[in-house]
């Protein structure tokens, strides 16, 4: 890969967005071997750090990074010199001061990891900012419909929930559209940024209007903390408007997947019949999660130093 840094689907091209894809797939097959890691990453130490709460992408990028054997640094603002007003530059570039490569970064606000990207000569992975993009999630939700559905052009994908908080939904609405898949996003009128349609997508305040043919259903967190300004008239009548129920599920066709990105309002997104039935891929976007990471960490370390090592297992086509 070219870039240095991963900031977000908006700026990658379909080309780079399949590498990705591509690369993962070798290392989704590591993760099921005994011993399942390789030597692409030695040497190398990356950061994680993480200015706002996460199970999911930080737990999958420590794993990811100890795969690919690198050294992990885990750095939480809880306890750190956050509290007594040090800036994310000057945290991050302390950190990078003790030789750290890459730094993988989740922060509260948008347009956190573009701007951290300015001022450190580490590569920045984007793992959440703020409302604008979670590119590892869109990218580990793709890999798991091309894998299921063979293709993305052309599949059709209803996105339903919060899509006005939701920095998921705007990274797989940019990565979805760029590999020619339909989009719908279906939410109420005040979880629609008005703007949404310049995007590509269809806008539907109907789920059973969005759900019409649907090959992949992606359900977004509704996001209790981010609903005080008075969004719903309460989380009851959001289920039983647009929480998913088990009737739905038996009018698609039988391929349809059931997505999402976690962590979940049991109950209020979805039935827990539906969210732990057979249609759900739920888990294995985070198994996945893991082999995107890896892919994600090695070429842009690949594409930044072309080692002798890296440029042997690229040449190969292996990646250990
Ligand atoms: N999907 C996701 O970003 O989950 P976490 O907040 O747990 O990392």
């Amino acid at each position: 890969m070219k870039r240095r840094h991963l900031l977000g689907l908006r700026e990658l091209e379909p080309l780079e967005i399949l590498e990705i894809l591509d690369s993962a797939r070798s290392f989704r097959e590591v993760l099921d071997r005994p011993i399942k890691k390789v030597p692409a990453l030695r040497g190398i130490t990356i950061c994680n750090a993480f200015f706002e709460p996460s199970t999911r992408t930080r737990v999958s990028f420590e794993l990811a990074a100890k795969r690919l054997s690198a050294d992990v640094l885990n750095f939480a603002t809880t306890g750190s010199s956050v509290s007594k007003g040090e800036t994310l530059i000057d945290t991050v570039r302390n950190i990078e001061a003790m030789k750290v490569e890459m730094v993988v970064l989740r922060h509260g606000s948008s347009g956190a990891a573009q701007f951290l990207s300015t001022h450190v000569k580490a590569n920045v992975v984007n793992a959440g900012d703020g409302q604008h993009e979670h590119p590892t999630q869109a990218l580990l939700d793709l890999y798991t419909m091309r894998e299921h559905l063979s293709r993305l052009q052309g599949i059709r994908v209803a996105i339903i929930g919060d899509v006005a908080h939701s920095r998921v939904a705007r990274s797989n609405i940019w990565g979805l559209t760029k590999m020619g898949a339909k989009v719908v996003v279906c939410a109420p009128q005040t979880l629609l940024p008005p703007d949404i349609q310049s995007l590509g997508v269809k806008t539907s305040y109907r789920l059973e209007e969005a759900l019409d043919g649907a090959q992949v259903v992606y359900l977004l967190r509704l996001q209790r903390e981010r609903q005080d300004g008075g969004y719903l008239p309460s989380l009851r009548e959001y289920a039983r408007t647009f929480g998913l129920k088990v009737e739905h599920l038996e009018q698609l066709p039988p391929e349809t997947l059931l997505m999402h990105p976690g962590p979940m309002n049991r109950g209020v997104e979805a039935e827990n019949a539906v969210v732990d039935g057979h249609r759900s891929v739920i888990l294995e976007q985070v198994t996945n999660g893991v082999a995107i990471r890896m892919a994600v960490l090695f070429l842009l370390w690949a594409g930044r130093e072309g080692t002798p090592a890296v440029r042997e297992m690229l040449r190969e086509g292996s990646v250990g």
